[in-house]
Order: structure tokens, then C-alpha cells, then sequence
């Protein structure tokens, strides 16, 4: 069976931690969408890696990682994140596969992602700037580079002729720019993926799990930036919730198991957009602070604030979430009373719902309070040790989402983890 395990927020929900922690219980792990405009951060006994396009299980090398199809890779991306795990001391040919249908990133796709975004001023979407929408663009658009052209004899034509159909649009946004040194790297990247295993994705996964092997999907993003769901037009440029595991990695529905969904304690986001329980104030900033929330792929300032329980049942409806972890409650640590946002004032309609359209209604947060645990977390290692306060906000979360709780995270080690 496959298990999904995927963000129901706006990202950096501390995916990389729970797949990381989780592996062990599996054979695979696959990302399904997305590409290096994640940041998925694993912290083992104080050490730090962050990756981008590899899946969070790569740290345990008994375990088989995939690259799935839904996938946009960069290339140059992927071989630097291969030469810091190497440099560690994993040996990342080995239990790395990658699907010949992925689609590449090139260096083009970069500069039409800053053009597009320099073209739209204020309403710019705040894109990580790595090259995901005009990418997928391209895939839709059905004139995409594939992982599996690059080991025909065609491919450097059909570079050639994505690049100078890239270079006539750029033309339109009378946008600088200069890509040979950018290119060089690129092939040279190229050279490095060879020798890689390149595989039928498709084929590969379903072998895998004929086989009775246990498969993890890792998502990336999360449910709120979802192309279709999402606070769209800020949203990323793939589908992020559950059901893309299915075409991002060429399985059935059937083969879907448990759906594991992840929330922080409270909300962050980093871009623009529509984000109803952000706290412009000190209070914002304090979790900021407490959390450092600052983006593992661009190092930007995320944006903060309560928990928005609309948006999360509204993630868990599109998931089918079957259990639900809660990471970062340690932040919230010193917090006298915690808020969650349990409806929305919409344009002064009282709504349970996630509305339409969040950019031009006006979309006010109800909350309802709680008292915070003032304590810290660092010696609860279980349930029962964990301060009644924190129980409550959990159980509360729990009850309104109608979904079972995994566990708790306290803290960004591996080790820091409370099982429900
Ligand atoms: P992802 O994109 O969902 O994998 O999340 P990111 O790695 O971008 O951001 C999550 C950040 O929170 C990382 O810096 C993690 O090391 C950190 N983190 C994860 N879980 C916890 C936790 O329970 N407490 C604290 N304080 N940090 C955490
Ligand atoms: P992980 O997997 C947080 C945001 C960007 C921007 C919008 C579109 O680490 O949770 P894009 O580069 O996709 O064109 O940007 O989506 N965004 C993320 N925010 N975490 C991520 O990934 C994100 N990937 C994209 O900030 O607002
Ligand atoms: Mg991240």
C-alpha cells in the first residue's frame, strides 16, 4: 500500500522531519509534484540538511527513493543536494531512482519565471523564482524536456528549440537577462544524472509494490497553494493534495492507504496572497522569532499567525486525512492564550467555509481562545507527560476536524516527537 503524507497549509510544515521519521516503517519514499521550489529540512542530532528535489527518506540508506513522474527537476539543483549528501558520506546512486518522465527545469524556465514575476508588480505572486510555472507550463502545453530525452540522440535539439521558443517569449517581457554560464552548469549537471537510475516510474512503483514493499508519498507545498484548491492565483503550479500522488507517481487510487496530514500549531506562509489569520503585529513577529520562520529554500521572512481551522478542515475534506500531526507546539511555548480560527467573517457573513474567492472579499478570523501551557516542552517525551493546556488545544483540534491525532512535534530533531 501507499501512504500519502503531504502539508494541509501554505508549506513548511515540517514535512521533511515526519517523512524522515517516519521512513523507517517503509520501504520507499517518492516525491509526487512540485520540484525545487520546496525546502525540506531533516535535523539528526543537530546536524542540518535541507532538500529540495530528493525525498526525505534519502538519510536511511536501506530505503529506496523514487522521483516521480509529477516531478519538475532541476538539474543543477539536484547534483548540488547529491554532492551534500555525498559529502556526509551517503552514497545516493544506490538507492536514488529517478522517472524518465519527470519533467527538467532549464535554465530559461528561471528567467521566464523573473520576467513573469517583474511583469506583475504589486500582484507578483512572490514565486521562489526556481522555474515551477513556466515548467509545468511547458507540460501542459505539451512542450516539455523529459528526464528520458536526455538519453536520446535528439535531446540537444529539442533544448535548442524549447530554449528559442523560451528566448521569444521572454523578448515580450523586455526582461535582461544573460543564461550561457547558467547553461554550462546545466549540461554539465546533465552528465551527472547519467549516472543516476533512470526508470520507468510507472513500471518501477507498481513492481515495487507487487512485491508487498511499503510505499510513502512525500508531498511538497501544501494544500493551500494547490492549483485547483488553493488561494489561487497565489498558489504554486501543480496539484498538491492527495490525489496527485496517484498521477504523480503512476499508481491507482486503489493502492492508496493512509493519508497523513501535516498542520503546524499555528500558520505561516511565504509569498503573497490571502492569508486571514496573519499577525501583522509583535505578536507575529514573536512566533517568527520563537519558530525562525525563515524559508529554507529562499531565506525569506515567513508570514505568521494562529491557526486557521477553516482552512484545515477544508484541506482534510479535499485529502481524506485519515490522521493528522501537529508540529512546532514547542513555539507557541510562552504564549498565555492560544487562538484558533474557528469560522470566518466573510464580507460580515458569519461562514464555516472557505470561501471562493479570499483576495477581494473581506475575510475577517473568529476566534476562540484557549489557555496556553507556559511551559517548556523539551522532557515530554510522552503523552502523559505533556501539560494539560497542550492537551486540550490537541484534543480541540482533534474534535473540530474529526481526525485522529499521529503525534506531536516538539521541537525540529528527529527524536523530538510525542506518539499519540
Ligand atoms: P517542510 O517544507 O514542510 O519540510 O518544512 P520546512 O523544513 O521548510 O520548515 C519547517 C522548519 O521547522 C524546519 O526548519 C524544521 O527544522 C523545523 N521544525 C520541524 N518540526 C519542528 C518542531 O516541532 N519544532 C520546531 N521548533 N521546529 C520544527
Ligand atoms: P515546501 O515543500 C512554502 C510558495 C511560494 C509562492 C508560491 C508560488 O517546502 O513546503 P512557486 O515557486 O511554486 O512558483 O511559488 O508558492 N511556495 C512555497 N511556500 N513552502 C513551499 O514548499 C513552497 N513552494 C512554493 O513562496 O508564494
Ligand atoms: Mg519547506
Amino acid at each position: 500500500m501507499v501512504d500519502i503524507l503531504l502539508g494541509l497549509q501554505w508549506g513548511d510544515e515540517g514535512k521533511g522531519k515526519i517523512v524522515d521519521f517516519l521512513a523507517p516503517q517503509y520501504d520507499m519514499v517518492a516525491r509526487f509534484q512540485g520540484g525545487p521550489n520546496a525546502g525540506h529540512t531533516i535535523i539528526v542530532g543537530g546536524k542540518k540538511i535541507v532538500l529540495h528535489t530528493i525525498p526525505s527518506g534519502i538519510l536511511h540508506p536501506r530505503l529506496i527513493n523514487l522521483i516521480g513522474n509529477g516531478v519538475v527537476l532541476d538539474p543543477v539543483t539536484f547534483k548540488m543536494e547529491c554532492e551534500r549528501l555525498q559529502a556526509t558520506g551517503l552514497d545516493v546512486h544506490k538507492n536514488l531512482y529517478i522517472s524518465k518522465k519527470a519533467h527538467l527545469i532549464l535554465p530559461t524556465h528561471k528567467v521566464l519565471d523573473a520576467a513573469s514575476e517583474n511583469s506583475k508588480g504589486s500582484l507578483k505572486i512572490g514565486s521562489t523564482l526556481k522555474g515551477i510555472g513556466p515548467t509545468y507550463m511547458d507540460k501542459t502545453g505539451r512542450n516539455g524536456l523529459r528526464v528520458g530525452d536526455f538519453l536520446t540522440s535528439q535531446f540537444q535539439d529539442k533544448y535548442n528549440q524549447l530554449k528559442q521558443k523560451h528566448l521569444s517569449l521572454i523578448k515580450l517581457y523586455e526582461y535582461d537577462f544573460t543564461v550561457e554560464e547558467q547553461e554550462k552548469q546545466w549540461f554539465e549537471a546533465i552528465e551527472f544524472m547519467k549516472g543516476f537510475q533512470i526508470v520507468d516510474g510507472e513500471y518501477f512503483i507498481n513492481e515495487q509494490l507487487a512485491a508487498g514493499k511499503k510505499i510513502l508519498a512525500e508531498g511538497a507545498q501544501g494544500s493551500m497553494l494547490d492549483i485547483d484548491f488553493g488561494t489561487y492565483p497565489f498558489v504554486t503550479s501543480s496539484n498538491t493534495i492527495s490525489a496527485s500522488a496517484c498521477t504523480g507517481l503512476g499508481i491507482s487510487p486503489r493502492q492508496i492507504g493512509e493519508i497523513i496530514g501535516i498542520t503546524k500549531a499555528y500558520c505561516t506562509r511565504v509569498g503573497s496572497g490571502p492569508f486571514p489569520t496573519e499577525l501583522l503585529e509583535e505578536t507575529g513577529d514573536t512566533i517568527r522569532k520563537e519558530g525562525n520562520e525563515f524559508g529554507s529554500t529562499t531565506g525569506r521572512p515567513r508570514r505568521c499567525g494562529w491557526i486557521d481551522l477553516v482552512a484545515l478542515k477544508y484541506a482534510i475534506m479535499l485529502n481524506g486525512v485519515t490522521q493528522l500531526v501537529i508540529t512546532k507546539a514547542d513555539v507557541l511555548n510562552n504564549f498565555a492564550t492560544i487562538s484558533l480560527c474557528t469560522s470566518y467573517s466573510v464580507d460580515g457573513v458569519v461562514s464555516a467555509q472557505v470561501p471562493y474567492d479570499l483576495t477581494d472579499a473581506e475575510v475577517l478570523p473568529v476566534y476562540q481562545n484557549m489557555n496556553g501551557w507556559m511551559s517548556d516542552l523539551t522532557n515530554c517525551k510522552t503523552k502523559n507527560n505533556l501539560p494539560a493546556s497542550l492537551l486540550e488545544v490537541v484534543e480541540n483540534i482533534s474534535t473540530f476536524t474529526d481526525v485522529k491525532i499521529k503525534c506531536l512535534s516538539t521541537g525540529p530533531d528527529r527524536e523530538q516527537l510525542v506518539i499519540w
